[in-house]
């Protein structure tokens, strides 16, 4: 092993070991898309699920099957029919399912159960169990259409899962269902996928798709990825768009990631496959990829009002008063109250952040982060940094920019470099104090 080899991997895995304990004893719900699995993607994925399980990740992967049931209707020149963006399941459609999710089944525990020297998957022991876990209802009768055997999830057997789970296997999933009368079912991976995380209440739901994420813009395709949206945000932008029909459309997994958020997952994801090791990238790096909804709630992010300088001001003084930040007046605070937002818990505000946009440079200012000491170190800074990443995108800014005497490495751990002071936008040029010698970190909006 060189030298070189040495400097780069020790300082690396060692940054990645804050995320291995933040999800050992995780519970994971993985979606993955028929079409990943048909884009060869299933060798990978396997891989990487069987590492994130070895780390203490207990996972629960539900696999998609539009692309073979499609396939094998073709193949028996049977056309595939579709209402409301859902299947309509008749007596050759459920065939067709019964045979894709049989073969996709073998597909996947074969790719588990690979363990050649020198493949990432030499030494793993993944335990793959299937089984009866989803009770499912008919679908029925929609505006007249008759869904026939599509179905919809009525039931999951959580304790049938976690007992698997707990015996640190992987439970594997068809999205597939049984009445009680014996009658099978054909759902849909996302329906399966969003049920069984609200009952094992996941910490994770995340769907590896076809799409990157969802848009900060979503009429424009051109536009950026949304990496986080609050769940108030994505409703409202769910009750905008029209009713999904295609796994393309925006709204398509936004509606279950929604449902699983307001089902009490804190999280839910939408990747995308094509990214090799999208899941790795979301899991255990800072910014992760794709989109994530997240249910602030929890965490009570928000935009500040008039109500709340008082509040800002007690938070701030102590940080300005040690020389930490430098000194805003109440009128100052007042008048950019707007650009504030804030972390409140009962009432009391132990977080805040500002942004100062300069549209000209296409960039903003992040001022006044600051945490309360009473609260520090439980990823407050960085939940509000999000926020404010999420605002600068929605104004269009490509970077945030930050001043800063002796915070320089909590900013740099979250992707900020650091720039010349002659890289500011020149109206923040002018009122730089050269005196105090701050270093501006740049970070790049992705
Ligand atoms: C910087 C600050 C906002 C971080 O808030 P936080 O909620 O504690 O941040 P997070 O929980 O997201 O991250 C905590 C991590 O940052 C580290 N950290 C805190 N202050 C740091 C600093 N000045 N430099 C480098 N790392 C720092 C903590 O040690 C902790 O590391 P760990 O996770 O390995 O234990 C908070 O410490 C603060 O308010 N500091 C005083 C005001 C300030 O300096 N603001 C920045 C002005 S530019």
């Amino acid at each position: 092993m060189s030298n070189v080899f040495n400097f780069t991997f020790v300082p690396w895995f060692r940054s990645v070991a804050p995320y291995i304990h933040k999800h050992r004893h995780n519970t994971l719900v993985v979606g993955i898309a028929g079409e990943a699995i048909a884009a060869g993607k299933l060798q990978n994925l396997a891989q990487d699920l069987a590492l994130i399980q070895s780390m203490g990740v207990e996972i629960v992967l539900v696999h998609g099957f539009r692309p073979q049931v499609n396939e094998q209707l073709r193949l028996k020149g049977h056309e595939a029919r579709y209402s409301h963006g859902m299947r309509i399941t008749d007596e050759v459609a459920l065939d067709c399912a019964q045979e894709a999710a049989g073969q996709l089944r073998y597909e996947i525990e074969a790719a588990f159960s690979q363990g050649l020297p020198n493949t990432p998957m030499a030494g793993a022991t993944v335990r793959v169990i299937s089984g009866n876990f989803i009770t499912a209802r008919p679908v029925g009768l929609m505006d007249g259409v008759d869904f026939q055997h599509s179905g919809l999830v009525r039931k999951v057997d959580t304790e049938g899962i976690q007992r698997t789970l707990d015996m640190g296997a992987m439970v594997l999933l068809s999205p597939f269902g049984f009445s009680p009368t014996g009658e099978a079912f054909n759902l849909t991976m996302e329906d399966v996928a969003t049920s069984v995380a609200v009952a094992l209440q996941a910490d994770k739901l995340m769907f590896l798709t076809e799409v990157p994420g969802i848009r900060v813009d979503e009429a424009d395709p051109e536009s950026g990825i949304d990496t986080e949206l609050p769940l108030a945000d994505a409703r409202k932008m769910l009750a905008a768009l029209p009713a999904p029909t295609q796994p393309t459309d925006t709204a398509f997994y936004l509606q279950h990631c929604i449902r699983a958020c307001e089902g009490g997952v804190d999280r839910s994801h939408i990747l995308p496959f094509s990214v090799d090791g999208a899941l790795l990238l979301e899991i255990y790096t800072h910014d992760g990829i794709g989109t994530m909804v997240v249910d602030e709630k929890l965490e009570s992010v928000r935009e500040a009002t008039m109500d709340d300088v008082s509040g800002i001001v007690a938070l701030i003084e102590p940080f300005e008063k040690d020389g930490t930040l430098v000194k805003r007046d109440r009128t100052e605070i007042e008048r950019d109250a707007g650009n504030y937002t804030i972390i409140e818990h009962d009432g009391v505000i132990f977080g805040c952040a500002a942004l100062y946009p300069y549209p000209e440079a296409r960039t903003g200012e992040m001022a006044a982060l600051t945490v309360s000491p009473d609260t520090q170190s439980q990823g407050d800074g960085e939940r509000l940094l999000k926020r404010i990443e999420t605002r600068a995108k929605a104004q269009g800014l490509q970077s945030i920019f930050v001043l800063t005497t002796r915070t320089m490495h909590w900013f740099i751990k979250r992707g900020f470099v650091q720039v010349g002071a002659d890289w500011l936008p020149e109206a923040r040029k002018r009122k730089y104090n050269w005196d105090r010698k701050s270093q501006v970190l740049v970070k790049k909006l992705s």
